[in-house]
């Protein structure tokens, strides 16, 4: 498989550092030294460290929800990629449509950030999808290739492969309603077929797109064997460490 899948959990503002490091270590107990997949767990900046510690010795990684484009300065409230990397994170979801929709993020600072993330080591999750409006006018395709244009705008083809995809339909997030296993991989050969005429075939095959929205045990399956679905961006069901634990071992199982 030229793809190993990446199962990441997105907590959002959920978990103090208490109740992170318990949540982080029933996944540790279940498949912390897992080789098969790729696992990484994203607490809010606060349980940051905490859970980093509870992960030494550990195949799962560290993630942030989010960063500043800038090294440092007058931007309260932010974090940059240096303070992050300095907290052993090695990967940061960026552009996330909540990020975009209740704090303004544009495309053009989600490309900065993008920018900024990979010049300090950090992977980036670059989030795109469509609102429900969107997709019932029937522009999911254009507003997703605007979404992945601009956030790769200054990405080269040395640091492609270091970027991960996640493809987010905006009104499956929290909401229940999941895309189907057949509208998910229409978008993902869209994204496949995008990064292609950028990047050229090799590397486009070995950019690993994520799905994401109301992921859960019981969708899991259908969704993770399509052949463009590469892992998946949990939120919700990430909360609790035996359905984030289903989902990883559907992802072994799907190969
Ligand atoms: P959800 O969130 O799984 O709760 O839909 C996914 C996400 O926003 O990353």
């Amino acid at each position: 498989m030229i793809r190993k899948k990446l199962i990441v959990g997105n907590w959002k503002m959920n978990k103090s550092g208490s109740d992170g490091i318990t949540l982080t270590r029933e996944i540790i107990e279940a498949v912390g030294r897992e080789v098969a997949v790729d696992i990484v767990i994203c607490p809010p900046f606060t349980a940051l460290e905490s859970v980093g510690h509870a992960l030494e010795g550990q195949t799962i990684k560290l993630g942030a929800q989010n960063m500043h484009s800038d090294k440092r300065g007058a931007f309260t409230g932010e974090v940059s990629a240096e303070m992050l990397r300095a907290l052993f994170v090695t990967h940061v979801i960026l552009g996330h449509s909540e990020r975009r929709t209740y704090f303004g993020e544009m495309d053009n600072f989600v490309s900065k950030k993008i920018r900024a993330a990979l010049a300090a080591q950090l992977r980036p999750i670059l989030c795109l999808g469509e609102t429900l409006i969107e997709r019932e006018t029937g522009s999911t395709l254009a507003v997703v290739q605007r979404q992945l244009d601009s956030g790769l705008r200054e990405v080269s083809k040395d640091q492609i492969t270091s970027v991960i995809v996640a493809y987010e339909p905006v009104w499956a997030i929290g909401t229940n309603k999941v895309a189907t296993a057949a509208q998910a991989q229409e978008t993902h050969t869209f994204i496949r077929v995008r990064l292609t005429e950028l990047y050229g075939t090799a590397l486009a095959q070995k950019v690993r797109i994520l799905y994401g929205g109301s992921m859960k045990p019981a969708n899991a399956p259908e969704l993770l064997a399509q052949p463009d679905i590469d892992g998946s961006l949990i939120g919700g069901a990430s909360l609790e460490a035996r359905s984030f634990i289903d989902i990883v071992k559907t992802a072994i199982a799907a190969g």
